[in-house]
C-alpha cells in the first residue's frame, strides 16, 4: 500500500468543497491559512468571506487602518496573528510590490508564517514538496504509524516533521497536504474516528492495537505556581533567633524554617509592618531591613518562590528559641541553607 496514493484517492471522493480551493493566488491561500490556525474550517470560512471582499488584494489589506483588521477579525481570538497579518501585508503590497516569495525559505521570513504555514503556501501554490504539520496530521501519523512522541515536544516535532516529509507525493504535495488535513477533520477524528470505514485499518497500528484513543501524546504542560514568601530572621543581641519545624503536608514538611508570612503579592518593609501576621508577632521596637539586595527565586518543580530575607534586629525577644549556633544543625530546605552561608559569613548577625 502506497499510502499517499491512497490518501489522494479518499480525498478525491471526500474532499470538503472551500473556496480557497479554487485559487493558487497566495494571497488568498495565506490569508486562509492564518486564519485557519487554531480555528476549524466551519468557523473560519464566513471570516475568509468577509476579508477577502473587504480586501480583494494585499495591497487593499496594506492600506486598511488597522482598527477596521481588527474589527473584521473580532471573534476569531490570538488577534496578534491579525497584527501580524496587516504587517505582513504593508511588507509584501510596499517592499515585494505585492509579489509573495515564491518558496518555503523565504515564506518563512514572513512575520506571523511559521514552518506550518509556509509549507502550506509553497505545496498550495508552487507545488514544493514540504509536508505541512498541523494538529489533523500530528493525529493521523501518530495513530496510522502507532508514533507515541508527545506532539508538544522538541522530539516529537521534529520527528513528525520528518516522517510527515518521508510521506508526501512529491508530483501532487498541494493535493497530498489538504487531503491529509482533510482526512483528519472528517475521517480519524479526534473523537470517534470512522475506524470501521478506514481504507487504512489493516496497517494502522493504533487501531490494530487497540490504541485510537491513547493517540496522538501530549505532554502536559504543568502550571507553575507563583508564591511570595517572607521571612522573618529574627536576630537579637543576645545571639538567638526563631526556627520552626514545618508542619503539615507540602513541600518541606518537618524541615525548619524561620517564621513566614506568605503574601498574594511582592511587598515592602511598609506592606510587611502592616501585615497582620507581622502584627501578632509583637515585635516591637524591632529594626527592620532586607537582606536580599533583588527578590530570590527559588525554582521547584511545580511553584516558583519568590523570596525576601527580613532581617528583625532587636535587644532581647522572648520568643526567640535558638542560638545561630545550634540553627545549623537543623535540617533546612536549601533556600534557607543559601541565605545561611551568605548571613553568617557576612557576619552581620
Ligand atoms: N486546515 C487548515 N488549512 C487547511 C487546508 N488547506 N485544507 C484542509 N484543512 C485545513
Amino acid at each position: 500500500m502506497v499510502f499517499y496514493k491512497e490518501l489522494i484517492n479518499w480525498y478525491l471522493q471526500n474532499n470538503r468543497d472551500l473556496p480557497w480551493r479554487k485559487t493558487k493566488n497566495p494571497y488568498f491561500i495565506w490569508l486562509s491559512e492564518i486564519m485557519l490556525q487554531q480555528t476549524r474550517v466551519s468557523q473560519g470560512l464566513p471570516y475568509f468571506l468577509r476579508f477577502t471582499e473587504a480586501f480583494p488584494t494585499v495591497f487593499d489589506l496594506a492600506k486598511a487602518e488597522e482598527d477596521t483588521v481588527l474589527k473584521l477579525w473580532q471573534g476569531l481570538g490570538y488577534y496578534s496573528r491579525a497584527r501580524n497579518l496587516h504587517f505582513t501585508a504593508k511588507h509584501v503590497a510596499n517592499e515585494l510590490k505585492g509579489a509573495f516569495p515564491s518558496n518555503y525559505k523565504d515564506l518563512l521570513k514572513l512575520k506571523g508564517v511559521g514552518d506550518y504555514t509556509a509549507s502550506a503556501i509553497a505545496s498550495i501554490c508552487y507545488k514544493e514538496p514540504v509536508a505541512v504539520v498541523d494538529g489533523n496530521v500530528y493525529r493521523v501519523l501518530s495513530r496510522v504509524f502507532g508514533v507515541h512522541t508527545p506532539i508538544n515536544s522538541t522530539k516529537g516535532i521534529k520527528e513528525f516533521k520528518e516522517l510527515a516529509q518521508s510521506l508526501i507525493d512529491k508530483e501532487e504535495p498541494d493535493i497530498y497536504n489538504q487531503a491529509i488535513m482533510d482526512f483528519g477533520a472528517i475521517h480519524c477524528k479526534p473523537q470517534n474516528p470512522l475506524c470501521n470505514s478506514c481504507k487504512f485499518s489493516t496497517i494502522c497500528i493504533a487501531f490494530n492495537n487497540n490504541m485510537v484513543k491513547e493517540l496522538p501524546v501530549k505532554e502536559k504542560k504543568i502550571k507553575i505556581k507563583k508564591r511570595y514568601f517572607n521571612y522573618l530572621v529574627i536576630d537579637t543581641n543576645e545571639g538567638k533567633t526563631i526556627l520552626e519545624e514545618r508542619k503539615g503536608k507540602g513541600i518541606w514538611q518537618g524541615l525548619y524554617q524561620f517564621p513566614l508570612i506568605e503574601t498574594k503579592k511582592a511587598i515592602d518593609a511598609q506592606e510587611l509592618v502592616e501585615n497582620p501576621s507581622f502584627n501578632e508577632m509583637d515585635l516591637n521596637g524591632a529594626v527592620i531591613r532586607r537582606f536580599n539586595k533583588k527578590m530570590v527565586i527559588h525554582k521547584l518543580s511545580h511553584q516558583h518562590l519568590y523570596t525576601q530575607f527580613w532581617v528583625v534586629s532587636m535587644g532581647t525577644f522572648k520568643g526567640a528559641n535558638m542560638q545561630w549556633t545550634e540553627v545549623l544543625e537543623k535540617p533546612v530546605p536549601v533556600l534557607i541553607e543559601k541565605f545561611l552561608n551568605e548571613y553568617l559569613v557576612s557576619g552581620q548577625q
